[in-house]
Formats: structure tokens, C-alpha cells, sequence
């Protein structure tokens, strides 16, 4: 089959080839589940789609997916976390991909019907989207094996459709096995978090005061990991049990409302919009940074305040700059996308090696059935473990039985 693809430049492929041959060094979970699953043939001529966060991990598994003889399929969930260079680099491999960076969202839904449109047997999804766009064009549908949640966002959409009986296609819930959240939610953003919120504005966060909204897998991770750095902790919470959790893992605790004048860097990790409105930004800090760790850009109340600030500049790489009403400066990072994906290098390569093992565990359950029923499935315990374990043996590390 001739292979198409949109891209927006194929001569960046050698750059793209380069960052994947990095990551691939990094990777060798998955390459130990590659070899198991190889020899059994059961991705021979299945047609796979993924849309994810489009950069090297990622290319990585869709490339050991087709060398175990898939047709391949990509797109990225988020056109802000798109690397043109590793998409150009997937093109000249064989991959479908359809994906350009900060893509319009028409194009984005576009790009997501030219992968669809081709009949496939299973995909792996990141926030929901192939699965809502399956649900709508259930023609698109009829040779899907089951779907592949990467992650809360996305689990929590697939929950809803369950409980309202209207969920048309197996998916399993990615997200919630042990071997990706324990370590890609918390370390993994927790890290790659405070790499991209430093990187882009070249500023200390010792002696900081930083506010994390929501403590859950992600915000606990943002959390720690300001600790270290050295910066006061201040998080927000509506869950009574994780607020105090938060307070004994040694953070103070408090209303956003309260919070808001008190930080200098905010974070925002629930996954649910309007975390951070205007009113709170009225009473910040001059010159107080905000930024989004969850799956979409609607934590922060942007449209407002690019309606009501007096100017707004791009003053570098994706730090935007806003003079309020009230005559203070406001900044805000990454355009309040997915901060340590839209502006950073996303998760580091040995975290993201145990989250795409336990996709492709779960592909490989899925195709490797007669057929599914139409259910949200929890990650089989026995795909869980063996990539918990291969991890432990790649690193070199025995445990008690
Ligand atoms: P979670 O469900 O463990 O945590 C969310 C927390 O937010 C909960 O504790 C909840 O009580 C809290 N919350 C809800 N409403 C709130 C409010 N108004 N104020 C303060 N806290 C509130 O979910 P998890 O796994 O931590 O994921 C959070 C988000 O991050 C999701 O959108 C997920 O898809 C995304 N995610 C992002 C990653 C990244 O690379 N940046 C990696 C993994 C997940």
C-alpha cells in the first residue's frame, strides 16, 4: 500500500531519525515485550492507529508495531505537543501519520478521520478522542478489537460513556495500571514538569512559592518535586482525603481563592476546566507564572484573560506576557497546553519505556482474542507485572518472592 501521509516538512526526517535512535536507547522494556510478542505473529497485517502526543517515544512504539507487521497509522492527540520532525521521520519509515504542530482543531479532526476512515483493528487513544469520534462514525467502527486509554483524561470519558450504557467498543483503562500512573503520572510529570517550566524561563525555583492545583497522581509528582527543589508547597485540593494528604506529605494547604496572591509559579493537574479564573488572576502576584500539567488547555481561564488584559506579547518561546487591567504583569506558559509536552520534551524516555509497554500488552490482548465485549477492561494483572518485572530486570534489581 502506497503510503500517505501529511506532514509539514519531510526533509526534517533525519533530525526526527536522530531524536528517535536517542530514545530507543532508553527503551528496553518495550524492546523486551517486542521480541515476546514478535514470535507470536499476532500483529501480522492488523491495521493500528495511535493518536498520542506526537514525539520520539511515541515514534518508537508505532515503529516496533509495524516492524511486528502492523500497519501503522498516526496522529497526535494534541497538535501543541507535535514534533514535525519526528513525524517527517515516521513518513519516510512507512508510518501513516497525519499531524502538523499547532494544527487547527478542524485539521486536527481531519487528520483524525483520514486515520480512521481505514477500518482498523484496534488503536490506542490519549484523552479520548478516537474513541468520541468512533462513537459518532460507528462505520469507521465495525473492525475495532478494542481501544486503548492512555490516559485519566480519556479513562474518566470512557467511565461516563459505560455508566450512561453507551460505550460501543471494548477499551481498557491504559491509565490505571500500576506500572504506568505510579510512575508516568507522578515521576514522570513531576519531572519533565519542572524541566520545561525552567527551561523556558531560565528562573530558580528555590525559595519559590509554588501552588499545585489537585493532588493526585500528576499533582503529587509536581508537588515532590518542587519540594526538592527547594520552593514552599501550597496545594489545592476539593478531595478531603488527598487535601490531607497533601498537608501530611508537608505541604500547606488552602483555597485557590486564598492561594492566589501567595504564588509565584502555578500549576494546575486536575484535568478539569476553570482550576485558575480571572478573579484569581486579579489578585496575583506581579509577575506570577502559570502553567497546565493536565490533558487540556482549559484549566486556565485564557479566553478571559486575553479579553480583558490591557496588552499580551510574546516575549520568548512560549511565555506570553499580560498586562492586566490592574497594571500588573501576568505570564503564561506553553499557552496554558500540556506544559511539559507542548513546552518541554514530554516525559523522560525510561518513564514513557514502561507506560508504551503496557499499551502494547494491551494491544496485544485485545488482538490476540476472538473478540471483546463492549466494556471498560482494567489492564490484565499478568501485563502489569511482566512489565513491572521486565523493568526490574533491565535496571538490574532482584526482589524477595
Ligand atoms: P487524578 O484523578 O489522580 O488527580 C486529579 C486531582 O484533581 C484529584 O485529586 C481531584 O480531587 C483534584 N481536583 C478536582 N477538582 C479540583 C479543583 N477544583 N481544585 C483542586 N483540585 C481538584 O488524575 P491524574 O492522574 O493526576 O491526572 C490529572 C490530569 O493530568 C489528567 O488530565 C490527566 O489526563 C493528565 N496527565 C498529564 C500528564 C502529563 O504528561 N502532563 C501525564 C498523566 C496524566
Amino acid at each position: 500500500m502506497e503510503n500517505n501521509f501529511l506532514v509539514k516538512d519531510i526533509n526534517l526526517a533525519p533530525k526526527g531519525e536522530q531524536q528517535i535512535e536517542w530514545v530507543s536507547n532508553w527503551m528496553p522494556v518495550l524492546d523486551g515485550l517486542y521480541e515476546k510478542f514478535n514470535k507470536t505473529g499476532v500483529f501480522q497485517n492488523k491495521k493500528i492507529a495511535l493518536c498520542i502526543h506526537l514525539e520520539a517515544k511515541t515514534a518508537y512504539l508505532a515503529l516496533a508495531i509495524k516492524k511486528m507487521g502492523a500497519q501503522v497509522w498516526v496522529t497526535s492527540s494534541n497538535p501543541l505537543s507535535t514534533k514535525d520532525e519526528v513525524a517527517a521521520a515516521l513518513a519516510v519509515n512507512g508510518i501513516h501519520v497525519f499531524a502538523k504542530h499547532a494544527a487547527s482543531k478542524t485539521e486536527y479532526w481531519s487528520y483524525l478521520e483520514s486515520i480512521l476512515k481505514n477500518k482498523l483493528d484496534a488503536t490506542v487513544d490519549d484523552g479520548g478522542d478516537i474513541c468520541e469520534y468512533l462513537h459518532e462514525h460507528p462505520e469507521y467502527g465495525i473492525n475495532i478489537k478494542g481501544i486503548c486509554e492512555e490516559t485519566t483524561t480519556g479513562v474518566n470519558r470512557l467511565k461516563a460513556l459505560e455508566k450512561e450504557g453507551n460505550l460501543k467498543y471494548p477499551a481498557i483503562a491504559v491509565n490505571d495500571a500500576k506500572s504506568k500512573h505510579l510512575f508516568d503520572n507522578r515521576y514522570g510529570t513531576g519531572q519533565s514538569t519542572w524541566t520545561a517550566i525552567t527551561h523556558l524561563t531560565n528562573l530558580n525555583i528555590a525559595g519559590k512559592v509554588v501552588v499545585v492545583a489537585g493532588y493526585g497522581w500528576v499533582g503529587k509528582g509536581v508537588a515532590v518535586r518542587a519540594d526538592g527543589m527547594g520552593a514552599e508547597v501550597i496545594v489545592t485540593e476539593v478531595d478531603p482525603w488527598k487535601a490531607l494528604e497533601a498537608r501530611m506529605d508537608g505541604h500547606r494547604v488552602m483555597k485557590m481563592e486564598d492561594a492566589s496572591s501567595l504564588g509565584d509559579f502555578f500549576v494546575t493537574t486536575t484535568g478539569l476546566s476553570d482550576i485558575i479564573n480571572y478573579g484569581h488572576i486579579l489578585k496575583m502576584k506581579n509577575g506570577a507564572f502559570l502553567s497546565n500539567a493536565g490533558h487540556f488547555d482549559f484549566e486556565i481561564d485564557i479566553p478571559t484573560l486575553k479579553k480583558k488584559a490591557k496588552s499580551f506579547t510574546v516575549v520568548r518561546k512560549e511565555v506570553e506576557e499580560y498586562k492586566l487591567e490592574n497594571g500588573k504583569t501576568i505570564y503564561v506558559l506553553a499557552r496554558g497546553g500540556i506544559i511539559n509536552i507542548a513546552g518541554g520534551l514530554g516525559h523522560p524516555a525510561d518513564i514513557m519505556d514502561m507506560s508504551f509497554s503496557v499499551q502494547l500488552g494491551c494491544l496485544y490482548y485485545f488482538l490476540s482474542k476472538e473478540d471483546s465485549e463492549a466494556k471498560l477492561y482494567s489492564v490484565p494483572e499478568e501485563i502489569d507485572r511482566l512489565v513491572a518485572e521486565e523493568k526490574l530486570r533491565v535496571e538490574g534489581i532482584q526482589i524477595d518472592h
